[in-house]
């Protein structure tokens, strides 16, 4: 009874219209019921009516707050206005319906940072006729419930992270008109229960990771105007039926798996305005009426299938065409030469196909007075370049005729081309000079010039090219110096002049350009000079290649701050002197060729500690010992061929052991090698000694006269970076042993001192400082044959600007003395040699105490 006194309350105060659309539904649904006496249609009407009140404002609250509660606290961002304070219509995001006041028609939170799940009590809201969820991240599937919504029109829920499978109860949403799912990670099939949807218009899916093939019921969708499957993972045939689809304005099925030839029926669909289905496995060819039937078609893009035939003609039938895209396919034959026809054009990609004939169509195109893109490089086109290429468009951005076989030279008018940011002419046969004229199209970020036979110098107006980041031109017959306003390119990432004839000197503008990252090439031409020191600023320069030209000098220092080198080819010239440490600092460098020059001096150890793939120093006047860690472990990486004087390496490299450095075994306390092992006993003995005649000092007198760290005047001093060159940069090729304080590394200053040994002391080990300290008030004062000579301390910052404390020693070769004193087993056999007796124990205790004695004199 109660039910009934609502029902017709609601039949009295709902209007005309809303009792036609409630009709209109029920038509839709039962129409055999609907067709009844009028006294069944009424009761009918009432029953629903009274449904919609049952599930009233209240429900709708309801749901909106479950949908609230799947979103995560943290991410709910502007749906704090959703709270009971006010009613559900003023919320954010919430438009109400007029015909049915306090129920929700449309849901607009796009873009809002939401995080969460959709709960499924969305499907309550049955009046629900837009949603848009667009931009958020929504994840998790999407719940069947959303089938209950009988008015849906729109869906809008791109970019966010939905997966599983599409809800195929969304196909009860018969009104469905725009279903927008772009960009999620939607699973399984394409329902093909979705065939249904006969009032869809957009249908766009693009980007998610569907399975399988498109259903053939999708083709049954006849109010589709647009259909965007793009990048959507599909395969197998694009299906027959989408032939039906007479209302296409948009068609985008590019990048799937799609095989076999395209439906020829989709050629015939007039309407289509964009037909893109690039990037499949799709063959067969093109239809020679195409232009006939696509008669308004506006962009065309076939590209990156396996495509074959000819360019149709009917093409130039097409006048609406703007964009033709059919490169990366196996056409073949000849470009129409009145290609211009088609007055609209604006962009022409036809690369990566075996077009072939006269290139002289590019004179039609001058009629394209929106041409901005021509890319036809990558074929067989022949013929010379025509000088109207400078009358093309004022707004061409974009020249590619590379990899053909075109002759002639560039007409000095290019420079009219004032937007071109992308000119590539390479692997051609063009000749005659480079306009000066290219120095003036300031737009330009591409210049590919390479692999043609232009002559003459390289136009200096290229300094004025100040956006250009690549420049090429390699590979030609370019003479002259290089001009040093490139210094003015600030955005060059890469330059590769290589393969010229250029001579002089490398300009130091060139080494001033600090923003190349890439590539600077000028190998394979006649420069003279040396490396300009300025070198050091190409910090960020990745492959460097100066190989086989004329070049002298000393490889400078400088080039160690070049720290992004991963390729450095000095090959092939006639630099001299030392490998220079500095070079220890190139930790990214992988590739290394200094062959061919006449380097001398030993082989740096810290070339095994770089991660060199690549290393080539054959053909040098290098000699000593060769290292047998890191490259040069694996003969098949390293070459050393032609210099005669190095020995030792790997077996593999079959060269000579080196001679022992020092044979005699006899007396071997008194040489040098043992003071060493000497000294470091004599130092723990002599530091205990001091502490206590400081002691018995300060009790006797108050010993003022606090002996100052070693005074300046009596020693040599040197900066952190001075023992970091002497010991190759601490390599640990150098390293004589390792104690508890810190490590003992040899080193060298330069040819004319004696080497020296360097101890670092590791100032995180608890007492290293102080080790430090007395270990310097004992050698300040002592003088003693077996006590090594301490030359100087350090005591500054290391390159991280960490505190760097070392003391420096005459070097005299030997180990440690822990290695002495102690049973230690070494490589070559003779260790009962090499294990001190009692007798020599006994004798390193006399030579403390008469250090000791000294110290007490002193
Ligand atoms: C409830 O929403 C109103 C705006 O609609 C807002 O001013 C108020 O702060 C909200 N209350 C709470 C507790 O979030
Ligand atoms: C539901 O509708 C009634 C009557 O129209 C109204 O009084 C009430 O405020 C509504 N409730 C909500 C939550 O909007
Ligand atoms: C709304 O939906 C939920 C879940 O789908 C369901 O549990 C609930 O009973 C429905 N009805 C109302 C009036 O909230
Ligand atoms: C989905 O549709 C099926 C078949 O029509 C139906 O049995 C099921 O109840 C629907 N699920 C929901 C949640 O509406
Ligand atoms: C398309 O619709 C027609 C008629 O409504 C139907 O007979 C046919 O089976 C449908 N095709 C597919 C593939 O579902
Ligand atoms: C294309 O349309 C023409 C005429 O409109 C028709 O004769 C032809 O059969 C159609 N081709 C396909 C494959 O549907
Ligand atoms: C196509 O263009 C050619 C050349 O202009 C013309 O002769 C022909 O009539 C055109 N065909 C159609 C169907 O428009
Ligand atoms: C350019 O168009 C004009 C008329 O629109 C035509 O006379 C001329 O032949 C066309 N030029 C080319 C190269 O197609
Ligand atoms: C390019 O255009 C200029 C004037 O616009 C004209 O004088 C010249 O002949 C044209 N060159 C070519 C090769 O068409
Ligand atoms: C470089 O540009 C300036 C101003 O844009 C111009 O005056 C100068 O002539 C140009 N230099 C060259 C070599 O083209
Ligand atoms: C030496 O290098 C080559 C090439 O990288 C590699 O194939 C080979 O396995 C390496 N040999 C050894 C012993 O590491």
């Amino acid at each position: 009874m109660l039910e009934i006194k609502g029902c017709l309350l609601v039949v009295l105060s709902e209007t005309i219209l809303k009792a036609s659309i409630h009709l209109k539904q029920v038509k839709v649904l039962n129409k055999k019921m609907a067709n009844s006496t009028p006294l069944f249609l009424g009761f009918l009407f009432c029953f629903i009516s009274s449904v919609a009140t049952y599930s009233s404002n209240e429900t709708d609250l309801l749901a909106l707050l479950a949908f609230k509660s799947a979103i995560l606290p943290d991410n709910i961002g502007s749906l704090n206005s959703w709270n009971q304070t006010s009613n559900f219509c003023t919320w954010e995001g919430i438009v109400c319906s007029t015909q049915y006041h306090d129920r929700v028609a449309e849901i607009n939170l796009a873009s809002r940072g939401l995080e969460g799940t959709l709960s499924t009590y969305i499907g309550n809201l049955s009046f629900l006729r837009r949603i848009s969820l667009r931009n958020n991240k929504f994840q998790g599937v999407i719940p069947q419930e959303i089938g209950l919504l009988g008015q849906l029109e729109f869906v809008d829920f791109s970019g966010n992270s939905f997966s599983g499978e599409l809800p195929r109860n969304l196909s009860k949403c018969i009104n469905l008109v725009n279903l927008s799912m772009t960009e999620n990670s939607f699973s399984g099939m394409i329902p093909p229960e979705f065939g249904s949807l006969y009032r869809l218009e957009v249908m766009n899916l693009t980007n998610n990771k569907f399975l399988g093939t498109i259903p053939p019921a999708i083709g049954n969708l006849t109010s589709l105007t647009h259909l965007s499957l793009s990048s959507c993972g599909l395969t197998g045939q694009i299906p027959e039926s989408f032939g039906q689809l007479q209302s296409l304005i948009l068609l985008q099925l590019t990048g799937n798996g799609f095989s076999g030839s395209i439906p020829l029926g989709l050629f015939n669909i007039s309407t289509i305005q964009l037909f893109e289905v690039a990037d499949n496995q799709l063959e067969g060819t093109i239809p020679e009426n195409i232009g006939f039937t696509l008669s308004n078609v506006r962009g065309i893009l076939l590209a990156q299938n396996k495509l074959s035939g000819t360019f149709p003609d009917s093409l130039l039938n097409s006048t609406t065409l703007e964009r033709i895209g059919l490169f990366s396919n196996k056409l073949t034959g000849r470009v129409p030469t009145d290609l211009g026809r088609l007055s609209g054009l604006w962009v022409i990609a036809l690369w990566n196909n075996f077009f072939e004939g006269d290139i002289s169509f590019i004179s039609s195109l001058t009629n394209c007075t929106r041409l901005s893109v021509l890319r036809i490089n990558n074929n067989l086109f022949t013929g010379f370049l025509p000088s109207s290429i400078a009358n093309l468009s004022r707004v061409i951005a974009q020249i590619d005729i590379s990899h053909n076989k075109i002759q002639g030279n560039i007409s000095s008018d290019i420079r009219n081309l004032q937007d071109l940011a992308w000119l590539d002419l390479s692997s051609n046969y063009l000749e005659g000079s480079i306009p000066l004229g290219i120095g003036n199209l300031d737009k330009l970020i591409y210049l590919d010039l390479g692999r043609n036979r232009f002559t003459g110098e390289i136009p200096s107006s290229f300094g004025n090219l100040t956006l250009l980041s690549h420049m090429f031109l390699q590979e030609n017959r370019l003479f002259g110096s290089i001009p040093s306003s490139l210094i003015d390119c600030t955005n060059l990432l890469s330059l590769n002049i290589s393969h010229n004839n250029l001579n002089g000197s490398i300009p130091q503008e060139i080494m001033s350009i600090s923003s190349l990252s890439v590539l600077l090439d000028l190998s394979h031409n006649s420069l003279t000079g040396s490396i300009p020191f300025e070198v050091g600023s190409l910090r960020k320069l990745t492959d460097f290649d100066l190989s086989d030209n004329r070049l002298s000098g000393t490889i400078p220092a400088s080039l160690g701050s070049c720290l992004s080198l991963q390729g450095l080819y000095l090959e092939g010239n006639s630099f001299e002197g030392k490998i220079p440490s500095e070079l220890s600092g190139l930790e990214g460098l992988r590739f290394l060729d200094l062959s061919r020059n006449n380097l001398s001096g030993a082989i740096p150890s810290f070339l095994s500690d770089l991660r060199l793939e690549k290393l080539n120093l054959s053909f040098n006047k290098l000699y000593g010992q060769v290292p047998i860690s890191g490259v040069f472990r694996n003969n098949t990486l390293v070459s050393l061929n032609g210099n005669k004087e190095l020995c030792g390496g790997i077996l593999e490299l079959q060269l000579p052991p080196c001679p022992p450095l020092n044979s005699s075994k006899k007396n071997k306390l008194l040489q040098p090698k043992f003071l060493i092992p000497l000294l470091v006993f004599g130092i723990i003995v002599l530091s205990l000694s001091i502490c206590w005649i400081i002691l018995i000092f300060r009790r006797k007198d108050s010993f003022s006269s606090s002996p100052s760290f070693l005074e300046h005047d009596q020693v040599m001093r040197f900066s952190y970076s001075d023992l970091l060159k002497a010991t190759g940069g601490f390599d640990k090729y150098n390293l004589v042993g390792v104690g508890r304080f810190g490590s003992v590394y040899k080193g060298i200053i330069d040819d004319s001192t004696p080497l020296i040994a360097v101890k670092v002391f590791n100032l995180s080990v608890k007492g290293a400082s102080k080790s430090l300290l007395s270990e310097c008030e004992v050698l300040r004062n002592v003088r003693h044959r077996n006590l090594l000579k301490l030359l100087s301390i350090c005591d500054s910052l290391d390159s991280q600007g960490y505190p760097f404390k070392a003391l420096i020693y005459d070097f005299k070769a030997n180990g440690s003395l822990e290695k002495w004193l102690h049973d230690h087993k070494e490589e070559d056999g003779d260790e009962e040699l090499k294990k001190l007796n009692m007798i020599q124990l006994l004798e390193i205790a006399i030579d403390v105490a008469h250090a000791l004695e000294t110290i007490s004199i002193t």
